[in-house]
């Protein structure tokens, strides 16, 4: 598998750059603004990818994405959740859907509650077996901690149902066995996440099983605990999550 981390470590944004390293077909998840389009389109073409499609985990608030910018200067297809109100053109990814490239593939799996429209993605490369190596959180479970609940809707309401959303969502992702990498698209002091979110990028299922605090409560201990340890939001959150929903930049 090629493997590519593309880090904004100002922000604590984590993007990917996945392919068949026989075939060199591959996609990039949550490319970001900040690194910017011609270093994805630059570091694909190092590392010999073939880019077939640019996914995102969900519509960000705390940063601009470049997805639709990198997808177009590709001209391949800009994935994104069913439940995402985007206004530009994408193709709708839901719960079960399966992205082939080469002998690997993602398979979304749908993990509300930091947004309407998070997903994760279970990646396995057939070239190996059949068990998923990898999966990428998004802003679901985090190394250490959870997806803030209160950045699509500040509703009180809604935030309170967000937060019991999330905790079915990340007892889902402990379907997946011990040993499947977890890579989140944030780590360190995001805000996305809360005060427990650890400085390292990734982590296992088997450990965070063992080590999240968020994993070891009941739900309305859950739901409490994430509401009351919430940071300040991050600046321009609802501008920016709406320029990233029309992808303009
Ligand atoms: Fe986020």
């Amino acid at each position: 598998m090629i493997w590519l981390t593309m880090h904004n470590p100002e922000l604590g944004c984590s993007s990917y750059v996945i392919a068949d390293e026989v075939t060199g077909q591959g996609l990039i998840v949550d490319p970001l603004a900040a690194v910017g389009t011609e270093a994805y389109v630059l570091a694909a073409q190092d590392a010999g990818v073939d880019v077939t499609m640019v996914v995102e985990t969900h519509v960000h608030a705390d940063h601009e994405s470049c997805a639709s910018e990198l997808s177009a200067a590709l001209d391949v297809p800009h994935a994104i959740s069913v439940h995402a109100p985007a206004v530009f053109a994408h193709r709708d990814l839901s719960d079960k859907d399966l992205l082939e490239f080469g002998m690997l593939t993602a398979e979304v799996w749908e993990t509300p509650g930091h947004t309407p429209d998070s997903i994760s993605l279970i990646i396995r490369d057939l070239r190996r077996g059949t068990t998923p190596w990898v999966v990428l959180t998004g802003d679901s479970l985090f190394v250490g901690d959870v997806g803030r609940p209160d950045l699509a809707d500040a509703d009180e309401g809604a935030i309170q149902s967000a937060a019991r959303t999330q905790y079915q969502s990340i007892h889902r992702l402990m379907e997946l066995n011990d040993g499947t990498e977890v890579w989140p698209a944030h780590y360190g002091s995001s805000p996305c996440g809360g005060i427990f979110m650890n400085k390292s990028p990734h982590s296992t299922i088997g450990y965070e099983r063992e080590a999240n605090p968020f994993l070891a409560m009941d739900e309305d201990t859950f739901v409490d605990q994430t509401l009351r340890l919430l940071k300040p939001p991050p600046e321009n959150a609802q501008q920016t999550r709406e320029k990233n929903l029309a992808g303009t930049y």
